[in-house]
């Protein structure tokens, strides 16, 4: 009887873009942020939040059948999930990535099949040439959401990187395409002994300059602006790339590697850390997803192994390397000169 096939998971996962639009368009439009005040009835929440009567009370039901919001007598009101992570208000908001993925990546993943039969990015890089970052960072708001929404997919790895690697041995680090700088700050909090950099283009210093000052690590944490593959990397200790390589076709990525041995001194470590496949290539979902999010973001990028990403530490001259799990399909994969 278990054995019989049914088609749950295929309807489950082929309509999985309902659920997923509805909380986006609800991130959008501040269902959340307007609920962190408290409760609001429908009449006064449909006109706070501007919806048309029509599809109001379908989208606000629906949001609390999917579990993000509540109705009571008092009417509608925030879940203790939603109301720490997505009121925009809080410290704790993550819904920064849910905003880069309404605003660009929803488009984008519209035309996967496009960008399955062209090897061609389906995004602001359609012309398919030269860095994704130069048509991305054009519009300067277009810039801030990419970083912040960097911290957001990155926050929980970043936490776990800081607590788990054998900071007590080395003095300085340097984060390499540091974007708003969450990985320096939480490694900076997490271990008062250090100092670093953060390394990345020069549009996104003030961004990062402000993100570490309003963490309180500003005396410890400095931006250092350039650019990866036209100078060398800033030396330190430890060298990390936090989902760098994936953005990159692969001599490039052997160019980064390279880049990062040669900052290190004897002994060093260099830290790779983003949604690392297993070795099978059966498992992470969500590592094999990322890699075709490259395939429509980027002219040339792909996620890899740990197998993979060792191999390439090892040709570069690292003479040992290991994968450790972060968190979630995160893991770092870490190469000591
Ligand atoms: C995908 S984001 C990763 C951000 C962050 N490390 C994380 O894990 O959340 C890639 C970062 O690389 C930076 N970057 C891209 N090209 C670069 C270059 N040529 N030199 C330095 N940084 C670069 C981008 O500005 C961006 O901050």
């Amino acid at each position: 009887m278990t054995d019989q096939p049914t088609p749950e998971s295929i309807m489950q996962v082929g309509m999985a873009f309902w659920p997923s639009k509805t909380l986006l368009s609800a991130v959008e439009i501040g269902v959340f942020t307007e609920l962190a005040q408290g409760p609001q009835p429908l009449p006064r929440l449909r006109t706070s939040l501007g919806l048309h009567p029509r599809g109001a009370r379908d989208f606000l039901d629906c949001l609390v059948a999917l579990g993000f919001l509540r109705r009571s007598e008092d009417g509608y009101s925030n879940t203790p999930a939603t109301d720490a992570f997505l009121d925009k208000q809080k410290p704790s908001y993550v819904g920064g990535l849910l905003e880069m993925a309404n605003h660009r990546l929803y488009g984008a993943w519209g035309d996967l099949t496009e960008a399955l039969r062209t090897g061609l990015p389906q995004n602001e890089a359609s012309a398919g040439e030269g860095s994704p970052f130069v048509p991305l960072y054009a519009d300067p708001a277009r810039l801030r959401q990419f970083l912040v929404a960097m911290t957001s997919i990155s926050r929980g790895s970043n936490m776990a990187l800081a607590a788990k690697f054998p900071w007590a041995k080395y003095k300085t680090f340097a984060d390499a395409g540091a974007a708003q700088g969450d990985l320096a700050v939480q490694i900076a909090r997490a271990n008062p002994h250090l100092s670093g950099a953060g390394f990345d283009l020069p549009e996104v210093g003030p961004i990062f300059e402000d993100y570490v000052r309003s963490h309180g690590v500003a005396d410890r944490v400095r931006f250092i602006a350039g650019n990866f593959f036209e100078q060398p990397l800033p030396e330190a200790d430890v060298i990390l790339m936090g989902h760098i390589l994936h953005d990159w076709g692969l001599d490039d990525k052997r160019t980064l590697i390279r880049k990062a041995y040669e900052a290190l001194p004897e002994g060093g470590s260099f830290v790779v850390s983003e949604s690392i496949i297993d070795d099978d290539r059966s498992t992470n979902a969500f590592g094999l997803m990322m890699s075709l999010n490259m395939l429509v973001e980027t002219p040339a990028g792909f996620d890899y192994t740990g197998a993979d990403c060792q191999r390439w530490m090892r040709e570069a001259g690292f003479r040992e390397t290991r994968v450790e799990h972060l968190t979630g399909p995160d893991s770092m994969v870490i190469g000591i000169r």
